[in-house]
């Protein structure tokens, strides 16, 4: 899909900070942090309330500016590039959020066919497009249906679809199956993994379940204190003994038999996604 080489990593926030003042006077936000994500990963990022996740996230497409360091996605330095030229990059970097953000006047198909509108694609193009989407995420049939008429998986759905629609090297997610009940995550969790692996689309998900990023990620970085504290491979479904994350999860008494490897086989035994109930803890 990209004619980027192989070994260029999809996403590389290279010293990036975004800092805030709390109401105390106290700073928040990003601390100094580097995150390399290799193309095709599926990157989960885990923490506390506040932690820092979500403006991580928005980083890695400058809807948070950072302060300081370079966001770097397929090799093309963001924080270099100009209001028009980044414009052109965001292109490529589809987004979903906890609360959908569709058009509510506007139709499923109109809805999808938003971003590739605002590049410029051509008619053909993005009604091919629009197609290709709504039956990749199972909707074709809703193409003429106002938001207003749908679940919230289906409308995270089209939200994945209108992501997709420009064929994005990568998505960023923040919490997307937090306003969804636990089958509707699962499901939900199966098309993010389809599109990675048939479009071979990056993935970067906040999440505070710790199944959906056990289900879904092949590494996670766990954040506090708005720095990356630790970082693990967990392909095989497995959290490694030793690790700080093992170590949460046994506080919060967490810990059980490591979900199944692949979104694919997470079918019908599947336990509810665990709430990691960080905010209480921290509290
Ligand atoms: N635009 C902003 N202005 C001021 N402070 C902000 C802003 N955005 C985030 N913060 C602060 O930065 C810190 C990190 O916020 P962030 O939203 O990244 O946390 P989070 O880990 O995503 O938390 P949650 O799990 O609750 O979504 C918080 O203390 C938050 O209040
Ligand atoms: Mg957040």
């Amino acid at each position: 899909m990209s004619a980027t080489p192989a070994s260029t990593p999809a996403i590389a926030l290279k010293g990036v900070s975004r800092r805030f003042t709390d109401p105390g006077g106290g700073e928040v936000g990003v601390r100094t942090t580097d995150l390399v994500v290799p193309q095709g990963e599926i990157h989960g990022i885990i923490g506390f309330s506040g932690a820092g996740k979500s403006t991580l996230l928005r980083l890695a497409n400058l809807l948070e500016r950072p302060d300081a360091g370079e966001v770097i996605v397929h090799g093309q330095n963001l924080t270099r590039l100009s209001a028009a030229g980044l414009r052109q990059a965001r292109h490529r970097i589809g987004m979903i959020f906890q609360h959908f953000n569709l058009l509510h006047n506007q139709t499923v198909a109109e809805n999808v066919a938003l971003p590739m509108r605002i590049a410029g694609a051509s008619p053909a193009h993005i009604k091919k497009r629009v197609a290709t989407c709504l039956d990749f995420v199972g909707l074709a049939a809703k193409a003429d249906v106002y938001p207003g008429r749908l679940s919230g998986g289906q409308k995270q759905r089209v939200a994945i679809a209108r992501a997709l629609a420009p064929e994005p090297h990568v998505l960023l997610a923040d919490e997307p199956t937090s306003a969804l009940d636990p089958r509707t995550t699962l499901d939900l969790l199966d098309v993010l993994a389809d599109a990675n692996r048939q479009f071979g689309v990056t993935i970067l998900l906040v999440s505070h379940e710790m199944e959906v990023v056990r289900r879904l990620c092949h590494r996670v970085s766990v954040m506090e204190g708005g720095r990356i504290v630790e970082q693990l491979d967990i392909a095989n479904g497995a959290i490694p003994e030793g690790s700080r994350l093992a170590s949460w999860l046994a506080d919060f008494g967490a810990v059980g038999p490591a979900a199944s490897p692949s979104p694919t086989q997470s079918e019908a035994a599947a336990p509810a996604p665990h709430h990691f109930a960080l905010e209480a803890a921290h509290a």
